[in-house]
């Protein structure tokens, strides 16, 4: 069994380097001594870590709004650093809002980027591991695709359309020397709460069982582990080297909520959720 990430995987590249899981994963990789290629959709966010990492790390500038471009430059990328050995499509952002009150183009551009964009790239990582019969691409959704969040319907959609492809994917490559990773988070503590579109806290004032969600969904990300966490259990299976399913976070929303999601019936695991949000 290999003892570092780059006994197995010489380049990664990481989408979204500039903020919590993201940055977690980056600096996970290059203090296991792979090179890594980190993206920002603006890359001065990131080019703090080349000075730290002198030749090991690569800042990018990548935008999931436009996945045409966003394909160009993984491929530019690729060719730079012969081939990936590691893809990490983490970037990815919410919107908080009620579906029919929310425009409908705030709901597309969120599927566009976080999942249409995100399996563009996927497309052109396995590619080239295909090509070269060697790889790892790691997908991170969300533990919104077993326990679905309230007021964010566009994101769940996503998140969940992202799981399932990557359970298709599984499937495709068993018996190959690629390996696919569906990696789960529960709550950590970053900036995803931070960056939702303005739109959301415009929309807060009007309805209290809106607030009430949005209140939870703040303190649960208070209260949650920090980043580097996420970066040791992704780790863990970067060097178990198997494809399939990650869940991580607290132990109660990587272990106990997810197998309650699993045992309980769909109108049980609704009424507790909805309990728990408050939308009685
Ligand atoms: N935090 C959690 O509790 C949690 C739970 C489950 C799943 N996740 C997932 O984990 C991933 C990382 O989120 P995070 O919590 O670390 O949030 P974060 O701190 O806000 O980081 C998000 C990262 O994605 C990048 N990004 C956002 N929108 C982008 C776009 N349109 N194009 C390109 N890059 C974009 C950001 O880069 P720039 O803004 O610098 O461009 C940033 O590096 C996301 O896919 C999220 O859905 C997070």
């Amino acid at each position: 069994m290999p003892r570092r990430v780059s006994d197995q995987y010489r380049t990664a590249f990481v989408t979204g380097a500039s903020s919590g899981l993201g940055g977690a994963f980056a600096e996970m990789l290059l203090a296991e001594g792979v090179r890594v290629w980190g993206t920002a959709r603006d890359p001065a966010r990131v080019a703090g870590l080349v000075p730290r990492h002198p030749g090991q790390f690569t800042p990018v500038g990548l935008d999931l709004a436009d996945a045409a471009a966003a394909e160009r430059v993984f491929l530019a990328a690729e060719k730079v650093a012969g081939g990936f050995d590691l893809v990490i499509n983490n970037a990815g952002y919410g919107v908080f809002g009620a579906f029919a009150e929310t425009d409908f183009a705030v709901w597309q551009a969120q599927l566009e980027a976080i999942l249409a964009a995100t399996l563009r790239l996927a497309h052109a990582a396995v590619r080239g591991m295909r090509a070269r019969n060697r790889g790892c691409l790691v997908n991170v959704s969300s533990l919104a695709v077993e326990f679905p969040l309230p007021f964010m319907s566009g994101y769940n959609a996503a998140k969940a359309g992202l799981s399932a492809f990557s359970e298709s994917l599984l499937m495709e490559t068993r018996g190959t020397n690629l390996t696919v990773i569906d990696f789960r988070p529960g709550d950590y503590r970053t900036a995803f709460n931070q960056a939702m579109p303005s739109t959301v806290s415009a929309q807060l004032p009007a309805d209290p069982r809106r607030t009430r969600v949005w209140r939870i969904l703040e303190s649960n990300l208070a209260a949650a582990p920090a980043p580097a966490r996420a970066a040791a259990d992704l780790r863990r299976a970067l060097i178990r080297g198997r494809s399939g399913t990650v869940r991580s976070g607290s132990f109660f929303q990587a272990r106990l909520a997810p197998l309650f999601a699993r045992m309980a019936p769909d109108a049980g695991r609704r009424f507790v959720a909805a309990w728990y949000f408050g939308l009685r």
